[in-house]
């Protein structure tokens, strides 16, 4: 250990300390150490402060998400402290205070981690200390649980005078290790970084072990009857049917991503009689507001209800919940307040269910529901002590339009075009549906690859992203049950489905009197009902969510072309192509848009090519298979081999930012064959 730099040091504690959840919450909390390093403008020693900056995760933090500041500048910082009504102006103060270029920007807990005369400062939010510190006698169970080494601050906006107060509280306690930081969490401090480390986690244990003993049996109240958690098939079944709903609640302002989450925590706090009035107190951590909203929505029916009364009731709700919200911003919002950010919930919770939670993407989705979670933590340790008591609704106003978090925002990139759709694509774990399936993701979108082997199907998505952006998924699309499963899966990952590519193929060459009746048959098992039960079943999810959508297919330029020998394919490819008139026709009151590309040639990367039908073709047109590719080249009009990702590009533009005014269109990706022309 001695053998670290301080800031390596900082780095490793960090890096322990937010690696266990009980710890602190996901990017929350910050730690700090001091040091001397030589200036290498002066020559001489100058005395530093590392600082996790804005933004990043104690987890996985590294040096370069640390800002390093000049400890006599930041000092100096207390004599021009223009008082507690302009403390923000105090952030932008902190530029001046850096050392050298580079690093993090410096968060708004800087102030706190400067100014206290220690070391070594962690700051935290356990979901054990947050317990302590929204007690109603929060400051009473400190001194019981802590005796005069911990020390209570009341509620205070994060800022230069929290950090103000911090450096006073233990310049007046020497013997104290800590704090209790009312409402928000805990500061600890040390003159090594072992010390700090080990007095944060000495805080946050004796919290939870204090917790442990003294808790009430049933912090939430006795069970409530029917509120019990659904059997798990039943309740996946449920989640699934009502997910496009959900999320068109969620979306009414903007199109969000959702995280599905049926873990016990969250089943057993829905299943207690408390939990109307304790979802409606609202969450407390400073860190929650922008990620949960203040409360979030709760479906006042039990676990038994139909899924259409709880549709009926979700809607009521929604329209109770936007207006509970809208009057919370009015009775709050000052003259320079940021403009309202939308009135939806970002959680949304249903008895013996589970936690549906809402973000811009995947991940921000899924933090969200920590968060929650982490927000139901802290009520059963409140409520199992004393009172859960979260600060007032006009100081989360604050925080939640505080005009540094604005500005963040505005900071924040552009989103990708495909940004906060979710796309389903069939037959993606190879060839045009894999290259489709990249692209979208590159693009933003989060994909579920559906195809029939399960391994293929995840291996492609593993190629593609990690968990947050891609889902491969096994189904047959000629099984209704399996399309069924494979859908209700990419909505219990995504919360949704915007976006369906009808990929999945095969492709038998046979003349007509080689063509049984069973290949005829698989032919159209796979790709007309496949697409119509893939298009059936994600149409279902799209009208609940009331937020439009694409369908594309992938046709053929066979749909339209009679080459020889392909009476079996090119008939359902024809059936294909009408049924994304039909669809266009049918669903373009529900604001979705059916769609069609009618590719030609592809032969690299497709297996359909490789597995025998290339060979055919090739022997139909008289060339070598491996020249088939180039063969097709030359007989378009552009002398261009089509690969898959031509077709991807197409696929793109269909469903894009750009082509919003057109439904029912092919579109032929060929590089030119005059004879498959759409008229
Ligand atoms: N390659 C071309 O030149 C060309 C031309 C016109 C149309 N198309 C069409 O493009 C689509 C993709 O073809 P490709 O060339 O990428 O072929 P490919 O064989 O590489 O991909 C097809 C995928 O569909 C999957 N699949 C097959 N049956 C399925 C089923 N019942 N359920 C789920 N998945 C199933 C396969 O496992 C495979 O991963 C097909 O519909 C094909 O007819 C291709
Ligand atoms: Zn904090």
């Amino acid at each position: 250990m001695t053998d670290l730099t301080v800031p390596q040091q900082l780095i490793a504690r960090s890096n322990r300390l937010g690696s266990d959840p009980k710890n602190t919450n996901y990017a929350g909390g910050n730690t700090s150490a001091k040091g001397t390093e030589t200036d290498p403008v002066t020559g001489q020693p100058v005395e530093l402060v590392w600082v996790k900056g804005s933004g990043g995760d104690l987890g996985t933090l590294k040096e370069a998400g640390l800002a390093v500041l000049r400890l006599d500048r930041m000092r100096a910082l207390v004599d021009v402290y223009p008082g507690i009504e302009r403390e923000d102006e105090m952030v932008a103060a902190f530029d001046y205070c850096l050392h050298g270029k580079g690093g993090a920007a410096p968060s708004i807990d800087t102030a706190m981690h400067g100014l206290v005369d220690a070391a070594h400062v962690d700051h935290l939010h356990p979901d054990s200390g947050i317990a302590i510190a929204t007690a109603a006698d929060g400051e009473a169970l400190t001194s019981k649980i802590y005796g005069d080494k911990v020390v209570w601050v009341p509620w205070r906006r994060p800022g230069f005078q929290l950090g103000l107060d911090i450096a006073a509280i233990k310049e007046k306690n020497p013997q104290a290790v800590g704090c209790i930081l009312g409402g928000h969490g805990i500061t600890a401090w040390g003159d090594t970084s072992d010390e700090a480390e080990a007095n944060s986690l000495w805080i946050i244990d004796t919290a939870a072990a204090y917790i442990a003993e003294n808790s009430k049996a049933e912090p939430f109240g006795p069970a409530l009857d029917g509120y019990g958690a659904l059997p798990e098939a039943e309740r996946r079944a449920k989640a699934a049917a009502l997910a496009g709903t959900i999320r068109g609640i969620a979306s009414k302002d903007r199109p969000m991503v959702g995280h599905f989450s049926d873990a016990d925590v969250v089943l057993d706090f829905l299943a207690a009689a408390e939990h109307p009035r304790l979802a409606a107190l609202g969450t407390s951590c400073p860190d929650h507001f922008l990620r949960t909203k203040v409360k979030p929505l709760v479906l006042d029916l039990p676990a038994s209800a139909s899924v259409e009364d709880s549709i009926a009731r979700l809607k009521e709700l929604h329209e109770a919940y936007r207006e509970d919200y809208q009057g919370y911003y009015d009775r709050n919002a000052t003259a320079d307040s940021p403009a309202i950010r939308g009135a939806d919930p970002l959680i949304v919770l249903v008895p013996g269910v589970g936690m549906f939670s809402f973000g811009k993407d995947k991940q921000t989705a899924r933090v969200a529901g920590e968060f929650y979670t982490n927000a139901i933590n802290v009520m059963r340790g409140a409520e199992g002590l004393s009172t859960y008591a979260p600060i007032d609704e006009a100081e989360k106003f604050r925080i939640e339009y505080w005009a540094l978090e604005e500005a963040k925002l505005q900071r924040m990139p552009k989103p990708k075009p495909m940004a906060s759709r979710i796309a389903f694509i069939t037959g993606a774990a190879g060839g045009i549906g894999k290259a489709t399936a990249k692209k979208l993701a590159a693009e933003g979108a989060c994909v579920v690859i559906a195809d029939l082997d399960l391994a293929k199907a995840q291996a492609a998505a593993a190629e593609i992203g990690g968990a947050d952006v891609a889902l491969g998924v096994a189904a047959d699309v000629s099984d209704e049950v399996a399309v069924q499963a494979a859908i209700d899966a990419a909505v219990l990952a995504f919360g949704g489905i915007d976006l369906v590519v009808n990929n999945a193929g095969l492709s038998l060459s046979k003349s007509l009197l080689d063509t049984t009746g069973e290949d005829f048959d698989l032919q159209h098992r796979v790709m007309a009902k496949g697409s119509f039960l893939v298009s059936k079943a994600a149409a279902t999810v799209m009208i609940a969510q009331e937020m439009g959508g694409d369908i594309i297919y992938i046709s053929s330029k066979n749909s339209v072309f009679a080459g020889p020998n392909n009476i079996a394919y090119s008939a359902t490819k024809a059936n294909q192509a009408h049924q994304v008139r039909l669809l266009a026709a049918e669903l373009g009151a529900h604001g979705i848009k059916v769609n069609g590309v009618n590719p030609d040639g592809v032969v690299q990367g497709s297996g359909i090519f490789a597995s025998g039908w290339g060979a055919n073709r090739a022997a139909v047109y008289g060339v070598e298979e491996k020249d088939l590719g180039k063969f097709y080249a030359q007989r378009t009009i552009l002398k261009k081999e089509v690969l898959p990702e031509h077709i991807a590009n197409a696929v793109f533009v269909l469903c894009g930012p750009e082509m919003t005014h057109t439904t029912g269109l092919h579109v032929p990706v060929d590089a030119g064959v005059a004879a498959a022309f759409l008229r």
